[in-house]
């Protein structure tokens, strides 16, 4: 995607072979690149949010582990870089998938190569991951496209989408997911609109995806969460699209605290409900969401305390609640697949069923 007319990745490898970010957490108010040089930086731009989002944290993890073998590629790095990184964050299964497959690609390998292999496969999966999100973007346009038709011959002027959290190009390498059909359905020329969740505590719609979307110039507006149910009630939402942090073999989702009650509201007012994920956000070894998920649970800080930009340009937090109110922060919720019009994957569109799954990716049927 582009800022500014510049193309722009979320991550990137330097001529000296560390690693780039963008610094997530400053934005919107500041647009500022951050180096990794070492595996514990990865850790700690995994762990703190600089990078975040699914198949993004599962790329920085996998360049984790080449800083750590480019300091030492001996067997005692590689399984300490792997258990590191892997304790960052509980949720998201693509941060495991990628640590296997990283290890599976340099675990064999003499020490004197494994640094460089590391580099080439964790580069390979930042590849795959843009042509992935690509090719899920082509699919969700004709669902888009689609619903476009219906709502043109009724006489909409423009097509509503409700998203929650950031599953845009920040959260991936390129494109996004969520987000990947509603910037090919822009392209296209239909009169996408979205609705962005500011997505409470952290506010990853209202800092990011409003910031990305507004990079790329697809009107939006921001709302407060417990919006969504009343817009849909009164024909606002043509559909919702979210992305995902982990699937199960049967469809349940989990995703961004907040999703399951989008989903609920959908249903209520029978708007379409897809979650769009790559075949690496399926947790094939599960079946139920709501007992086998663990769900991550983060700093109560989070919830008592708000950032943004004063008058003076300074970015602070302030407080919100009263000084001795505890707070409970849950990072994610399981939207059981019934609640699921449908999955939108680098495959083609399936029922969020085991059986739609599996229509589309039958090598997982064993
Ligand atoms: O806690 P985050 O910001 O890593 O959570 C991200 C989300 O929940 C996204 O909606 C989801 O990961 C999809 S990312 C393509």
């Amino acid at each position: 995607m582009k800022i500014n007319g510049k193309d722009a990745r979320s991550i990137r490898v330097t001529s000296s072979q560390n690693v780039e970010i963008i610094d997530q957490i400053q934005l919107p108010h500041r647009y500022a690149t951050v180096s990794l040089y070492t595996v514990e930086d990865a850790a700690r731009a995994i762990r703190e949010m600089w990078v975040r989002g699914a198949p993004l944290i599962g790329v920085t993890a996998a360049y984790g582990v080449a800083l750590g073998l480019k300091a030492d590629p001996s067997d005692a790095m590689l399984e300490r870089a792997y258990t590191l990184l892997l304790s960052t964050r509980p949720t998201a299964v693509n941060l495991r998938w990628a640590l296997d497959r990283t290890m599976v690609a340099v675990r064999s390998l003499p020490e004197s190569d494994r640094c460089e292999a590391a580099y080439a496969f964790a580069s390979a999966l930042a590849e795959e991951d843009v042509v992935t999100n690509s090719a899920l973007g082509d699919h969700g346009l004709t669902v888009l496209e689609a619903l476009w038709l219906r709502r043109q011959a009724e006489g909409a002027e423009r097509l509503n989408i409700l998203t929650h959290c950031n599953a845009g190009w920040l959260a991936t390498v390129d494109w996004g997911t969520a987000l990947a059909p509603v910037y090919k359905a822009f392209d296209s020329g239909i009169p996408v609109h979205v609705w962005v969740d500011e997505t409470r505590p952290r506010n990853q719609g209202a800092a990011l995806t409003a910031c990305e979307l507004g990079w790329h110039g697809v009107p939006h507006t921001v709302i407060p969460d417990n919006t969504g149910g009343h817009l849909m009630q009164h024909g606002m939402v043509d559909v919702v699209i979210v992305g995902a942090d982990r699937v199960t073999r049967t469809g349940d989702t989990c995703n961004k605290i907040g999703t399951y009650l989008k989903a609920l509201a959908a249903s209520d007012n029978a708007v379409p409900f897809y979650v769009a994920l790559p075949g690496s956000t399926v947790d094939w070894s599960i079946r139920d969401g709501l007992r086998e998920i663990v769900i991550e649970t983060r700093d109560p800080r989070e919830v008592t305390h708000i950032r943004g930009e004063n008058s003076a340009g300074d970015v602070v937090a302030v407080k919100l609640t009263p000084k001795d109110s505890a707070a409970a922060n849950y990072g994610f919720d399981v939207t059981p697949a019934r609640l699921v019009s449908g999955f939108i994957t680098e495959r083609g569109v399936c029922a969020a069923s085991e059986k739609g799954l599996l229509s589309l990716f039958p090598q997982e049927a064993a």
